[in-house]
Protein backbone atom coordinates (compact mmCIF):
# COMPACT_ATOMS: atom_id res chain seq x y z
CA UNK A 1 0.00 0.00 0.00
CA UNK A 2 1.62 3.19 -0.81
CA UNK A 3 2.06 5.75 2.34
CA UNK A 4 0.29 8.28 0.17
CA UNK A 5 -3.13 5.95 0.44
CA UNK A 6 -2.42 5.85 4.14
CA UNK A 7 -2.17 9.45 4.70
CA UNK A 8 -5.82 9.74 5.61
CA UNK A 9 -5.78 9.42 9.41
CA UNK A 10 -9.57 7.98 9.26
CA UNK A 11 -8.00 4.88 8.02
CA UNK A 12 -5.46 4.21 11.02
CA UNK A 13 -5.88 3.07 14.45
CA UNK A 14 -8.15 5.70 17.02
CA UNK A 15 -6.84 6.14 20.46
CA UNK A 16 -10.07 4.72 22.24
CA UNK A 17 -9.12 6.98 24.95
CA UNK A 18 -7.82 10.48 25.34
CA UNK A 19 -5.34 11.46 28.33
CA UNK A 20 -3.91 15.38 28.39
CA UNK A 21 -1.50 14.91 25.54
CA UNK A 22 -3.82 14.01 23.29
CA UNK A 23 -4.20 16.92 20.61
CA UNK A 24 -7.18 18.99 19.95
CA UNK A 25 -9.14 17.40 16.67
CA UNK A 26 -10.06 21.33 15.51
CA UNK A 27 -6.13 22.41 15.76
CA UNK A 28 -4.82 19.07 14.08
CA UNK A 29 -7.28 19.93 11.42
CA UNK A 30 -6.61 23.67 10.66
CA UNK A 31 -2.91 23.22 10.12
CA UNK A 32 -1.50 23.29 6.97
CA UNK A 33 2.31 22.51 6.44
CA UNK A 34 4.43 23.81 3.21
CA UNK A 35 7.57 22.98 1.79
CA UNK A 36 8.77 25.40 -1.30
CA UNK A 37 10.98 23.53 -3.52
CA UNK A 38 12.34 25.52 -6.25
CA UNK A 39 16.41 25.81 -8.53
CA UNK A 40 17.90 29.16 -7.33
CA UNK A 41 16.76 32.14 -8.67
CA UNK A 42 13.12 31.08 -9.32
CA UNK A 43 11.77 33.12 -6.79
CA UNK A 44 11.64 31.32 -3.82
CA UNK A 45 12.06 34.21 -1.27
CA UNK A 46 10.31 36.67 -2.55
CA UNK A 47 7.67 34.15 -2.81
CA UNK A 48 8.22 33.46 0.87
CA UNK A 49 7.85 36.99 1.23
CA UNK A 50 4.64 37.72 -0.42
CA UNK A 51 2.53 34.43 1.53
CA UNK A 52 3.93 36.02 4.71
CA UNK A 53 2.57 39.33 3.89
CA UNK A 54 -0.45 38.12 3.05
CA UNK A 55 -0.66 35.68 6.26
CA UNK A 56 -0.07 38.84 7.81
CA UNK A 57 3.26 37.75 9.06
CA UNK A 58 5.44 41.24 8.36
CA UNK A 59 3.82 44.24 7.86
CA UNK A 60 6.18 45.36 4.62
CA UNK A 61 7.69 44.53 2.04
CA UNK A 62 10.55 46.38 2.00
CA UNK A 63 11.34 45.40 5.06
CA UNK A 64 12.22 41.67 4.02
CA UNK A 65 13.87 42.04 0.88
CA UNK A 66 16.67 44.79 0.67
CA UNK A 67 19.79 45.81 -1.85
CA UNK A 68 23.02 44.60 -1.63
CA UNK A 69 24.83 44.32 2.22
CA UNK A 70 21.45 44.57 4.03
CA UNK A 71 19.99 41.64 1.30
CA UNK A 72 18.28 39.01 3.54
CA UNK A 73 15.05 38.11 4.59
CA UNK A 74 13.39 36.44 7.85
CA UNK A 75 14.59 33.15 6.32
CA UNK A 76 17.72 33.76 5.72
CA UNK A 77 19.15 34.54 8.76
CA UNK A 78 22.72 33.41 8.93
CA UNK A 79 25.57 35.75 8.25
CA UNK A 80 27.19 33.58 5.20
CA UNK A 81 23.18 33.35 3.76
CA UNK A 82 23.38 36.93 3.89
CA UNK A 83 26.43 37.66 2.46
CA UNK A 84 25.91 35.28 -0.40
CA UNK A 85 22.28 35.71 -0.54
CA UNK A 86 21.34 32.35 -0.39
CA UNK A 87 19.11 30.30 1.84
CA UNK A 88 21.02 27.57 3.73
CA UNK A 89 19.14 26.79 6.64
CA UNK A 90 15.66 25.36 6.85
CA UNK A 91 13.89 27.30 8.92
CA UNK A 92 9.55 27.60 9.62
CA UNK A 93 7.59 30.82 9.66
CA UNK A 94 3.99 29.93 11.03
CA UNK A 95 1.22 32.48 10.54
CA UNK A 96 -2.59 32.34 10.85
CA UNK A 97 -5.00 32.46 8.06
CA UNK A 98 -8.29 32.41 7.65
CA UNK A 99 -9.11 29.84 10.18
CA UNK A 100 -6.17 27.87 9.74
CA UNK A 101 -2.50 28.10 10.90
CA UNK A 102 -0.26 27.58 8.26
CA UNK A 103 3.58 26.27 8.83
CA UNK A 104 6.47 26.97 5.70
CA UNK A 105 9.32 25.02 5.46
CA UNK A 106 12.24 27.40 4.18
CA UNK A 107 14.57 24.77 2.21
CA UNK A 108 17.57 26.30 0.71
CA UNK A 109 17.86 26.46 -2.88
CA UNK A 110 21.65 26.04 -3.03
CA UNK A 111 22.58 22.62 -4.70
CA UNK A 112 25.26 22.18 -1.67
CA UNK A 113 22.34 22.13 0.62
CA UNK A 114 20.34 19.60 -0.81
CA UNK A 115 20.82 17.65 2.44
CA UNK A 116 18.94 20.45 4.91
CA UNK A 117 16.10 20.50 2.46
CA UNK A 118 15.96 16.78 2.13
CA UNK A 119 15.30 16.83 5.51
CA UNK A 120 12.83 19.78 5.31
CA UNK A 121 10.53 17.59 3.37
CA UNK A 122 10.75 15.30 5.91
CA UNK A 123 8.72 17.59 7.96
CA UNK A 124 6.63 18.52 5.73
CA UNK A 125 3.27 17.39 4.76
CA UNK A 126 2.88 18.91 1.19
CA UNK A 127 5.12 20.85 -1.51
CA UNK A 128 5.08 23.52 -4.10
CA UNK A 129 7.35 23.76 -7.33
CA UNK A 130 8.18 26.95 -8.05
CA UNK A 131 9.54 27.62 -11.20
CA UNK A 132 10.52 30.48 -13.09
CA UNK A 133 8.34 30.37 -16.54
CA UNK A 134 11.12 30.90 -18.83
CA UNK A 135 13.36 28.27 -17.68
CA UNK A 136 10.40 25.01 -16.97
CA UNK A 137 12.31 22.50 -15.04
CA UNK A 138 15.53 23.21 -13.85
CA UNK A 139 18.60 20.68 -12.36
CA UNK A 140 17.54 22.03 -8.60
CA UNK A 141 13.91 21.31 -9.14
CA UNK A 142 14.41 17.81 -10.76
CA UNK A 143 16.54 16.38 -7.92
CA UNK A 144 13.98 17.69 -5.10
CA UNK A 145 11.00 16.40 -7.08
CA UNK A 146 12.60 13.23 -6.79
CA UNK A 147 12.29 13.39 -3.06
CA UNK A 148 9.08 14.63 -2.58
CA UNK A 149 8.10 11.49 -4.93
CA UNK A 150 10.09 9.20 -2.40
CA UNK A 151 7.91 10.77 0.29
CA UNK A 152 4.49 10.79 -1.53
CA UNK A 153 3.85 14.29 -0.70
CA UNK A 154 0.90 16.22 -2.19
CA UNK A 155 2.54 18.86 -4.84
CA UNK A 156 1.44 21.77 -6.52
CA UNK A 157 3.15 24.07 -8.69
CA UNK A 158 3.96 27.89 -9.19
CA UNK A 159 4.86 29.17 -12.15
CA UNK A 160 6.46 32.86 -11.31
CA UNK A 161 7.39 35.68 -12.96
CA UNK A 162 4.66 35.37 -15.74
CA UNK A 163 4.85 39.28 -15.54
CA UNK A 164 7.94 38.40 -18.30
CA UNK A 165 8.01 36.60 -21.42
CA UNK A 166 7.28 32.58 -20.57
CA UNK A 167 7.20 29.43 -22.34
CA UNK A 168 3.75 28.67 -23.24
CA UNK A 169 1.73 26.83 -20.56
CA UNK A 170 1.35 24.01 -22.52
CA UNK A 171 5.26 23.82 -22.90
CA UNK A 172 5.56 23.60 -19.30
CA UNK A 173 2.79 21.39 -18.54
CA UNK A 174 4.41 18.76 -20.95
CA UNK A 175 7.81 19.33 -19.59
CA UNK A 176 6.67 18.12 -16.11
CA UNK A 177 4.47 15.42 -17.67
CA UNK A 178 7.30 13.84 -19.61
CA UNK A 179 10.21 14.42 -16.97
CA UNK A 180 7.84 13.82 -14.07
CA UNK A 181 5.26 11.16 -15.39
CA UNK A 182 3.61 13.89 -13.39
CA UNK A 183 -0.09 14.83 -14.73
CA UNK A 184 -1.10 18.92 -14.09
CA UNK A 185 -3.70 20.18 -13.36
CA UNK A 186 -4.15 24.04 -14.10
CA UNK A 187 -6.18 26.00 -11.65
CA UNK A 188 -5.88 29.19 -13.14
CA UNK A 189 -4.86 30.03 -16.94
CA UNK A 190 -3.09 32.44 -17.86
CA UNK A 191 -3.73 35.34 -21.25
CA UNK A 192 -0.49 36.02 -22.31
CA UNK A 193 2.23 36.57 -20.41
CA UNK A 194 4.85 39.36 -19.59
CA UNK A 195 5.55 40.11 -23.21
CA UNK A 196 2.06 41.96 -23.05
CA UNK A 197 1.61 42.67 -19.79
CA UNK A 198 1.58 46.11 -18.15
CA UNK A 199 5.11 46.74 -15.70
CA UNK A 200 5.27 47.35 -12.87
CA UNK A 201 1.58 47.91 -11.86
CA UNK A 202 0.23 46.10 -8.72
CA UNK A 203 -2.35 43.47 -10.07
CA UNK A 204 -6.18 43.81 -9.87
CA UNK A 205 -7.26 40.41 -9.56
CA UNK A 206 -10.38 38.96 -10.37
CA UNK A 207 -11.65 35.15 -10.67
CA UNK A 208 -13.89 34.65 -13.60
CA UNK A 209 -14.92 31.05 -14.89
CA UNK A 210 -13.41 29.74 -18.25
CA UNK A 211 -17.02 29.09 -18.95
CA UNK A 212 -17.91 32.37 -18.46
CA UNK A 213 -17.11 33.89 -22.08
CA UNK A 214 -19.41 37.03 -21.84
CA UNK A 215 -17.28 38.81 -18.72
CA UNK A 216 -13.78 37.05 -20.18
CA UNK A 217 -14.51 39.23 -23.32
CA UNK A 218 -15.48 41.89 -22.00
CA UNK A 219 -11.86 41.95 -19.62
CA UNK A 220 -9.69 40.75 -22.47
CA UNK A 221 -9.57 43.89 -24.66
CA UNK A 222 -7.51 42.41 -27.50
CA UNK A 223 -9.14 40.36 -29.60
CA UNK A 224 -6.39 37.86 -30.53
CA UNK A 225 -5.99 37.16 -26.55
CA UNK A 226 -9.58 36.10 -26.43
CA UNK A 227 -9.74 33.81 -29.76
CA UNK A 228 -6.88 32.30 -28.25
CA UNK A 229 -7.84 32.00 -24.94
CA UNK A 230 -11.22 30.12 -26.48
CA UNK A 231 -8.74 27.86 -28.74
CA UNK A 232 -6.68 27.00 -25.55
CA UNK A 233 -10.62 26.14 -23.62
CA UNK A 234 -11.10 23.44 -26.43
CA UNK A 235 -7.51 22.40 -26.39
CA UNK A 236 -7.34 21.95 -22.38
CA UNK A 237 -11.14 20.12 -22.58
CA UNK A 238 -9.58 17.26 -24.81
CA UNK A 239 -5.65 17.70 -22.94
CA UNK A 240 -6.13 17.53 -19.18
CA UNK A 241 -8.00 14.82 -16.94
CA UNK A 242 -10.56 16.32 -14.02
CA UNK A 243 -9.03 17.45 -10.63
CA UNK A 244 -9.00 14.32 -8.23
CA UNK A 245 -8.52 14.93 -5.09
CA UNK A 246 -7.27 11.75 -4.45
CA UNK A 247 -4.74 11.81 -6.93
CA UNK A 248 -3.13 15.28 -5.69
CA UNK A 249 -2.96 14.17 -2.17
CA UNK A 250 -1.13 10.85 -3.57
CA UNK A 251 1.50 13.64 -5.37
CA UNK A 252 0.08 11.97 -9.00
CA UNK A 253 -1.68 15.12 -9.95
CA UNK A 254 -0.37 18.74 -9.25
CA UNK A 255 -2.76 21.63 -9.29
CA UNK A 256 -0.90 24.42 -11.37
CA UNK A 257 -0.88 27.82 -10.72
CA UNK A 258 0.99 30.65 -12.69
CA UNK A 259 1.52 33.91 -11.28
CA UNK A 260 4.25 36.36 -10.33
CA UNK A 261 5.00 36.46 -6.65
CA UNK A 262 6.76 40.13 -7.55
CA UNK A 263 3.70 41.48 -9.03
CA UNK A 264 1.93 39.31 -6.25
CA UNK A 265 -0.11 38.07 -9.31
CA UNK A 266 -1.76 34.66 -8.14
CA UNK A 267 0.28 34.85 -4.51
CA UNK A 268 -2.81 35.07 -2.48
CA UNK A 269 -5.16 32.65 -5.21
CA UNK A 270 -2.27 30.35 -4.70
CA UNK A 271 -2.81 30.62 -1.03
CA UNK A 272 -6.24 29.90 -1.04
CA UNK A 273 -6.67 27.39 -2.82
CA UNK A 274 -3.65 25.55 -0.80
CA UNK A 275 -5.67 25.69 1.96
CA UNK A 276 -8.89 24.49 1.13
CA UNK A 277 -6.55 21.71 -0.78
CA UNK A 278 -3.58 20.72 0.93
CA UNK A 279 -3.10 18.12 3.09
CA UNK A 280 -3.53 18.23 6.95
CA UNK A 281 -0.85 17.13 9.36
CA UNK A 282 -0.54 13.26 8.16
CA UNK A 283 0.01 9.95 10.03
CA UNK A 284 3.32 8.35 10.44
CA UNK A 285 4.80 4.82 9.92
CA UNK A 286 6.82 4.03 13.15
CA UNK A 287 7.99 1.22 14.96
CA UNK A 288 6.37 0.62 18.70
CA UNK A 289 7.54 -1.09 21.58
CA UNK A 290 5.65 -1.73 24.69
CA UNK A 291 8.26 -0.48 27.84
CA UNK A 292 9.78 -3.40 28.87
CA UNK A 293 9.91 -5.57 26.04
CA UNK A 294 12.69 -5.48 23.50
CA UNK A 295 15.64 -3.80 22.74
CA UNK A 296 15.95 0.22 22.54
CA UNK A 297 15.72 1.28 18.82
CA UNK A 298 19.28 1.23 17.32
CA UNK A 299 19.11 4.62 15.38
CA UNK A 300 21.37 3.78 12.41
CA UNK A 301 20.04 -0.38 12.32
CA UNK A 302 17.00 1.34 11.66
CA UNK A 303 17.41 3.43 9.33
CA UNK A 304 15.93 2.33 6.15
CA UNK A 305 13.08 0.73 7.99
CA UNK A 306 9.51 2.11 7.28
CA UNK A 307 8.52 1.02 10.63
CA UNK A 308 4.99 -1.15 11.14
CA UNK A 309 2.51 1.12 12.77
CA UNK A 310 0.59 4.15 11.58
CA UNK A 311 0.71 6.82 14.31
CA UNK A 312 -2.02 9.35 13.20
CA UNK A 313 -1.75 12.90 14.71
CA UNK A 314 -4.83 12.09 17.03
CA UNK A 315 -2.64 9.71 18.69
CA UNK A 316 -3.63 10.18 22.48
CA UNK A 317 0.27 10.83 22.94
CA UNK A 318 2.64 13.26 22.18
CA UNK A 319 5.36 12.34 19.11
CA UNK A 320 7.68 13.73 17.14
CA UNK A 321 11.03 13.90 15.42
CA UNK A 322 14.18 15.91 15.28
CA UNK A 323 14.87 16.89 11.79
CA UNK A 324 17.72 18.88 11.81
CA UNK A 325 19.65 20.71 14.60
CA UNK A 326 21.80 23.56 14.57
CA UNK A 327 24.27 25.33 16.77
CA UNK A 328 24.67 29.04 17.64
CA UNK A 329 21.95 30.57 15.90
CA UNK A 330 22.19 33.86 18.61
CA UNK A 331 26.09 34.41 18.33
CA UNK A 332 25.13 35.90 21.79
CA UNK A 333 24.02 33.04 23.54
CA UNK A 334 25.68 30.04 22.17
CA UNK A 335 23.40 27.99 22.39
CA UNK A 336 22.12 24.43 20.19
CA UNK A 337 18.48 23.41 18.90
CA UNK A 338 16.75 20.45 17.41
CA UNK A 339 14.18 21.35 15.26
CA UNK A 340 11.27 19.22 16.28
CA UNK A 341 8.54 18.34 14.06
CA UNK A 342 5.24 17.03 15.94
CA UNK A 343 3.43 13.94 14.69
CA UNK A 344 0.94 13.46 17.31
CA UNK A 345 -0.78 15.15 20.44
CA UNK A 346 0.39 18.10 21.95
CA UNK A 347 3.57 19.38 22.92
CA UNK A 348 3.15 21.82 26.32
CA UNK A 349 5.71 23.53 28.12
CA UNK A 350 7.49 21.72 30.87
CA UNK A 351 6.35 18.06 29.75
CA UNK A 352 8.91 14.99 30.09
CA UNK A 353 9.30 12.85 26.92
CA UNK A 354 11.07 9.69 26.29
CA UNK A 355 13.70 9.30 23.88
CA UNK A 356 14.14 6.63 21.18
CA UNK A 357 17.72 6.36 21.71
CA UNK A 358 18.08 6.02 25.62
CA UNK A 359 16.76 3.21 27.86
CA UNK A 360 13.28 3.09 28.41
CA UNK A 361 12.11 5.06 31.54
CA UNK A 362 14.83 8.60 30.68
CA UNK A 363 13.00 11.17 30.96
CA UNK A 364 14.25 14.40 29.15
CA UNK A 365 12.18 18.03 30.62
CA UNK A 366 11.22 19.47 27.57
CA UNK A 367 11.24 23.14 29.28
CA UNK A 368 11.57 25.95 26.75
CA UNK A 369 10.49 25.30 23.55
CA UNK A 370 10.87 27.71 20.92
CA UNK A 371 9.07 28.60 17.55
CA UNK A 372 11.52 30.17 15.20
CA UNK A 373 11.22 32.69 12.48
CA UNK A 374 13.97 32.89 11.03
CA UNK A 375 16.26 34.78 13.53
CA UNK A 376 13.47 35.68 15.75
CA UNK A 377 12.17 33.54 18.54
CA UNK A 378 9.87 33.33 20.78
CA UNK A 379 8.81 30.86 23.65
CA UNK A 380 5.91 27.90 22.51
CA UNK A 381 3.15 27.55 25.79
CA UNK A 382 1.38 24.37 23.53
CA UNK A 383 1.74 23.10 19.76
CA UNK A 384 0.40 20.80 17.67
CA UNK A 385 0.63 18.26 15.10
CA UNK A 386 2.26 19.83 12.28
CA UNK A 387 3.62 22.37 13.88
CA UNK A 388 7.72 22.64 14.54
CA UNK A 389 9.60 23.63 17.94
CA UNK A 390 13.16 24.19 18.42
CA UNK A 391 13.91 22.75 21.63
CA UNK A 392 17.41 23.29 23.58
CA UNK A 393 19.77 20.29 22.81
CA UNK A 394 22.81 20.20 24.76
CA UNK A 395 23.83 17.37 22.81
CA UNK A 396 21.16 14.85 23.34
CA UNK A 397 19.03 15.11 20.71
CA UNK A 398 20.31 13.79 16.94
CA UNK A 399 18.69 14.28 13.31
CA UNK A 400 16.19 11.34 13.17
CA UNK A 401 15.37 10.38 17.12
CA UNK A 402 11.97 10.45 18.48
CA UNK A 403 10.53 11.91 21.31
CA UNK A 404 7.11 10.89 22.79
CA UNK A 405 5.17 10.48 26.09
CA UNK A 406 3.75 7.50 26.96
CA UNK A 407 4.60 3.65 27.53
CA UNK A 408 5.16 2.83 23.72
CA UNK A 409 8.38 3.68 22.91
CA UNK A 410 7.71 5.04 19.46
CA UNK A 411 10.83 5.54 16.65
CA UNK A 412 10.01 6.99 13.68
CA UNK A 413 12.58 5.97 10.51
CA UNK A 414 15.64 8.00 10.47
CA UNK A 415 15.77 10.36 7.67
CA UNK A 416 18.00 9.52 5.00
CA UNK A 417 20.43 11.77 3.50
CA UNK A 418 22.49 12.27 0.22
CA UNK A 419 25.40 10.35 -0.63
CA UNK A 420 28.21 12.64 -0.28
CA UNK A 421 30.32 13.50 -3.67
CA UNK A 422 33.22 16.08 -2.10
CA UNK A 423 35.78 14.80 0.28
CA UNK A 424 38.65 16.67 1.71
CA UNK A 425 40.82 16.20 5.00
CA UNK A 426 40.61 18.76 7.73
CA UNK A 427 43.54 20.19 9.94
CA UNK A 428 43.81 22.21 12.68
CA UNK A 429 46.81 24.34 11.91
CA UNK A 430 47.37 25.85 15.26
CA UNK A 431 47.99 23.38 17.92
CA UNK A 432 47.59 25.64 20.84
CA UNK A 433 43.40 26.02 19.64
CA UNK A 434 43.32 22.33 19.79
CA UNK A 435 40.15 21.98 22.38
CA UNK A 436 38.15 25.00 20.49
CA UNK A 437 38.88 23.25 17.16
CA UNK A 438 37.46 19.66 18.72
CA UNK A 439 34.21 20.98 20.10
CA UNK A 440 33.48 23.49 16.61
CA UNK A 441 33.79 20.15 14.76
CA UNK A 442 32.13 17.59 17.16
CA UNK A 443 29.11 19.74 17.30
CA UNK A 444 29.09 20.45 13.72
CA UNK A 445 29.58 16.99 12.73
CA UNK A 446 26.64 16.00 15.60
CA UNK A 447 24.46 18.93 13.62
CA UNK A 448 25.19 17.17 10.54
CA UNK A 449 26.52 19.75 8.58
CA UNK A 450 29.20 17.48 7.11
CA UNK A 451 29.81 14.30 7.48
CA UNK A 452 32.71 12.26 8.81
CA UNK A 453 35.07 9.32 7.71
CA UNK A 454 38.51 8.03 9.32
CA UNK A 455 41.25 5.22 9.27
CA UNK A 456 40.29 1.99 10.22
CA UNK A 457 40.25 1.83 13.82
CA UNK A 458 41.04 5.27 14.28
CA UNK A 459 39.04 6.03 17.24
CA UNK A 460 39.39 9.72 16.89
CA UNK A 461 43.15 10.75 16.93
CA UNK A 462 44.17 10.51 13.33
CA UNK A 463 43.28 12.30 10.65
CA UNK A 464 39.92 13.89 9.54
CA UNK A 465 38.07 13.60 6.52
CA UNK A 466 34.83 15.36 5.49
CA UNK A 467 32.40 14.70 3.59
CA UNK A 468 29.71 16.64 2.11
CA UNK A 469 27.09 16.58 -0.65
CA UNK A 470 28.55 19.73 -1.83
CA UNK A 471 31.68 21.78 -2.21
CA UNK A 472 29.66 25.19 -0.21
CA UNK A 473 29.38 22.71 2.91
CA UNK A 474 32.46 22.70 3.34
CA UNK A 475 32.85 26.69 3.23
CA UNK A 476 29.98 26.78 5.76
CA UNK A 477 32.18 24.55 8.01
CA UNK A 478 35.36 26.39 7.80
CA UNK A 479 33.51 30.05 8.07
CA UNK A 480 31.84 28.51 11.42
CA UNK A 481 34.23 27.14 12.73
CA UNK A 482 36.25 30.92 12.72
CA UNK A 483 32.96 32.72 13.10
CA UNK A 484 31.59 30.21 16.51
CA UNK A 485 34.66 28.86 17.89
CA UNK A 486 37.42 31.02 16.82
CA UNK A 487 39.85 28.83 15.07
CA UNK A 488 40.85 28.25 11.54
CA UNK A 489 41.41 25.38 9.71
CA UNK A 490 43.27 23.96 6.76
CA UNK A 491 41.17 21.81 3.92
CA UNK A 492 42.58 19.59 1.62
CA UNK A 493 40.74 18.14 -1.16
CA UNK A 494 40.85 14.55 -1.89
CA UNK A 495 40.13 13.90 -5.29
CA UNK A 496 36.95 11.09 -4.98
CA UNK A 497 33.66 11.43 -5.73
CA UNK A 498 31.84 8.64 -5.11
CA UNK A 499 31.10 6.66 -1.50
CA UNK A 500 29.95 3.18 -1.13
CA UNK A 501 29.08 1.05 1.65
CA UNK A 502 30.19 -2.39 1.38
CA UNK A 503 27.06 -4.69 2.14
CA UNK A 504 29.52 -7.89 3.72
CA UNK A 505 30.99 -5.68 6.35
CA UNK A 506 34.96 -5.62 6.66
CA UNK A 507 35.29 -9.60 5.94
CA UNK A 508 34.03 -8.75 2.35
CA UNK A 509 36.74 -5.74 2.56
CA UNK A 510 39.25 -7.48 3.67
CA UNK A 511 38.96 -10.55 1.20
CA UNK A 512 39.04 -8.32 -1.85
CA UNK A 513 41.71 -5.93 -0.76
CA UNK A 514 43.70 -9.10 -0.19
CA UNK A 515 42.79 -10.01 -3.75
CA UNK A 516 43.99 -6.95 -4.97
CA UNK A 517 40.91 -5.73 -6.09
CA UNK A 518 40.82 -2.70 -4.40
CA UNK A 519 43.84 -0.77 -6.32
CA UNK A 520 43.08 2.93 -5.94
CA UNK A 521 40.60 2.65 -4.20
CA UNK A 522 40.31 4.60 -0.08
CA UNK A 523 39.13 1.89 2.69
CA UNK A 524 37.63 4.10 5.44
CA UNK A 525 35.15 3.95 8.22
CA UNK A 526 32.14 5.82 9.18
CA UNK A 527 31.03 6.80 12.58
CA UNK A 528 29.48 3.64 13.52
CA UNK A 529 33.11 1.59 12.18
CA UNK A 530 31.14 0.23 9.05
CA UNK A 531 33.71 0.06 6.17
CA UNK A 532 32.91 3.10 3.36
CA UNK A 533 34.89 2.75 0.20
CA UNK A 534 35.52 5.74 -2.04
CA UNK A 535 36.16 5.57 -6.01
CA UNK A 536 37.03 8.34 -8.40
CA UNK A 537 33.91 7.67 -10.42
CA UNK A 538 31.34 5.46 -11.07
CA UNK A 539 33.01 3.30 -13.25
CA UNK A 540 35.48 2.42 -10.79
CA UNK A 541 33.11 1.27 -8.43
CA UNK A 542 31.21 -0.73 -11.15
CA UNK A 543 33.79 -2.11 -11.99
CA UNK A 544 34.78 -3.25 -8.49
CA UNK A 545 31.07 -4.89 -8.21
CA UNK A 546 29.98 -6.01 -11.97
CA UNK A 547 33.75 -7.58 -13.03
CA UNK A 548 34.84 -9.41 -9.84
CA UNK A 549 31.47 -9.79 -7.35
CA UNK A 550 33.15 -9.50 -4.96
CA UNK A 551 31.04 -6.35 -3.28
CA UNK A 552 27.64 -5.95 -3.04
CA UNK A 553 28.01 -1.78 -2.81
CA UNK A 554 25.63 0.73 -1.68
CA UNK A 555 25.51 4.34 -1.52
CA UNK A 556 27.26 5.70 1.79
CA UNK A 557 24.81 8.39 3.14
CA UNK A 558 25.03 8.64 6.89
P1 LIG B 1 15.32 32.54 -4.91
O1 LIG B 1 15.03 32.78 -3.47
O2 LIG B 1 14.54 31.42 -5.49
O3 LIG B 1 16.75 32.45 -5.26
O4 LIG B 1 14.76 33.79 -5.74
P2 LIG B 1 14.51 35.30 -5.29
O5 LIG B 1 13.19 35.43 -4.62
O6 LIG B 1 15.70 35.83 -4.63
O7 LIG B 1 14.33 35.92 -6.74
C1 LIG B 1 15.35 35.89 -7.70
C2 LIG B 1 15.20 37.07 -8.62
O8 LIG B 1 13.97 36.98 -9.34
C3 LIG B 1 15.13 38.40 -7.89
O9 LIG B 1 15.72 39.38 -8.72
C4 LIG B 1 13.65 38.65 -7.78
O10 LIG B 1 13.32 40.00 -7.64
C5 LIG B 1 13.18 38.11 -9.09
N1 LIG B 1 11.76 37.70 -9.06
C6 LIG B 1 11.11 36.98 -8.14
N2 LIG B 1 9.83 36.82 -8.47
C7 LIG B 1 9.66 37.44 -9.65
C8 LIG B 1 8.54 37.64 -10.51
O11 LIG B 1 7.43 37.21 -10.26
N3 LIG B 1 8.78 38.34 -11.65
C9 LIG B 1 10.00 38.86 -11.97
N4 LIG B 1 10.11 39.53 -13.11
N5 LIG B 1 11.07 38.69 -11.18
C10 LIG B 1 10.90 38.00 -10.04
P3 LIG B 1 17.17 39.92 -8.48
O12 LIG B 1 17.38 40.95 -9.52
O13 LIG B 1 18.12 38.77 -8.41
O14 LIG B 1 17.11 40.53 -7.04
P4 LIG B 1 16.48 41.88 -6.56
O15 LIG B 1 17.38 42.90 -7.12
O16 LIG B 1 15.10 41.98 -7.12
O17 LIG B 1 16.52 41.76 -5.10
Amino acid sequence: VPRSALRSTEEAALPSSSTSHAAPITEINRRRNLAIISHPDSGKTTMTEKLLLYGGALQTAGAVRMKGEQRGTKSDFMEMERERGISISSTVMSFDYNSLHVNILDTPGHQDFSEDTYRALAAADNAVMLLDAAKGLEPQTRKLFEVCRMRGLPLFTFVNKMDRPALTPYEIMDQIEAEFGLETFPMLWPIGDGDRAERGTKSQVRQVPMSDLETLKEHINDEELYEKLLEDQEILQELISPLDMDRVMAGQQSPLFFGSAMTNFGVQLFLDKFCAMGSKPSARFATKQEEGKGKKASHDESFDEEGDELVPPEYEEFTGFVFKTQANLDPKHRDRLAYVRIVSGSYQKGMKVGHSRSKMGKKYNLAQAQALFGSDRETVEIAYPGDVIGINNPGNFAIGDTLFTGNNLIAFPGIPSFSPEVFAYIRNPNPSTYKSFQKGIDQLLAEGAVQSLRQRNDDGGGPLILAAVGQLQFEVVQARLKSEYGVDSVLEPINYTLARWADGGWEAVDKADKDGKLFGIMILQDRWKRPVLLFRNDWKAASVTEEEKYLELKPWSK
